[in-house]
């Protein structure tokens, strides 16, 4: 009975316990994220996001709360990574909060067109789609200069390799989070247009 009556008493007080919390403790940890990033997260990544080869994702300047939910889903193994679901396992969800806030504050610069006529082709396709094989345009949800949203990762500066290898796992299906509307979009592109996407992506800052 005494238990029932203070575990009901706890109850009452939770609403005001958690509205009352002062804003500092929600504030992402950044010092705690910049000393995960140095012990392991920058063999891959880089050490500001900027990433030590074309093969892994650049991080900087992308959305902390897109980094936040693709950390948690690479844990939960809804976004299937062998390399990644390691890295993730034991990351608590402030810290990954707060790697996505470091990563975010971090810069990103364009890179250099290496090809520019098939740049053009890819600037086409962002920003026109392809009418005749229903490709929508890609700059209707990442941004005209695939800068994203809070929902919607960046795009910007991406290394192509990458974004070429996520736009063929959408295809197939083999990047299985939130993949309804990537699949339905990757399905419909040619080679030519996602190697020149890819490419065109790259070179937006
Ligand atoms: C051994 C290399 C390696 C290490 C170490 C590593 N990553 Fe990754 N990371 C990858 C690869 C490869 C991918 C691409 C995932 C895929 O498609 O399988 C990736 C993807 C990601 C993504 C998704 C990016 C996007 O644009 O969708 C995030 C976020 C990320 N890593 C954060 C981290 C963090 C934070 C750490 C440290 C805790 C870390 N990674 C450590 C290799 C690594
Ligand atoms: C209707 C909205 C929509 C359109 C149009 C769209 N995308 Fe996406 N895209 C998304 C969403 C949503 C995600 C995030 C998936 C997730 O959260 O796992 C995404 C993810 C991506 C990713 C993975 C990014 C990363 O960091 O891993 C790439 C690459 C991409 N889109 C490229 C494109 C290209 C190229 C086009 C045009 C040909 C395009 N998208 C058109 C909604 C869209």
């Amino acid at each position: 009975m005494t238990i029932k009556i203070a575990i009901l008493g706890m109850v009452a007080w939770l609403p005001l316990i958690a509205s009352g919390q002062p804003a500092a403790q929600v504030k992402p940890d950044l010092v705690r994220a910049a000393e995960i990033v140095s012990g392991r997260c920058f063999l891959c990544h880089g050490l500001e996001g900027e990433s030590a080869s074309p093969i892994f994702p650049r991080l900087a300047g992308q959305h902390s709360e897109y980094i936040a939910k693709q950390l948690s889903e690479f844990k939960s193994g809804k976004r299937k990574s062998d390399t990644m679901k390691p890295q993730a396992e034991d990351l608590t969800p402030e810290e990954m909060k707060a790697l996505g806030a470091f990563f975010e504050g971090k810069k990103s610069a364009a890179r250099p067109a290496r090809d520019p006529e098939l740049v053009a082709v890819g600037k086409f396709i962002f920003h026109r789609g392809n009418q005749f094989s229903g490709v929508p345009a890609c700059s209707t949800c990442h941004g005209p200069k695939g800068l994203g949203t809070p929902q919607l990762p960046r795009l910007a500066g991406q290394h192509p390799r990458y974004s070429e290898d996520q736009l063929k796992q959408f295809n197939t299906r083999e990047r299985n989070n939130d993949n309804a509307v990537m699949h339905t979009v990757a399905s419909k592109l040619s080679e030519l247009e996602r190697n020149a996407v890819s490419e065109y992506i790259a070179t937006l800052d």
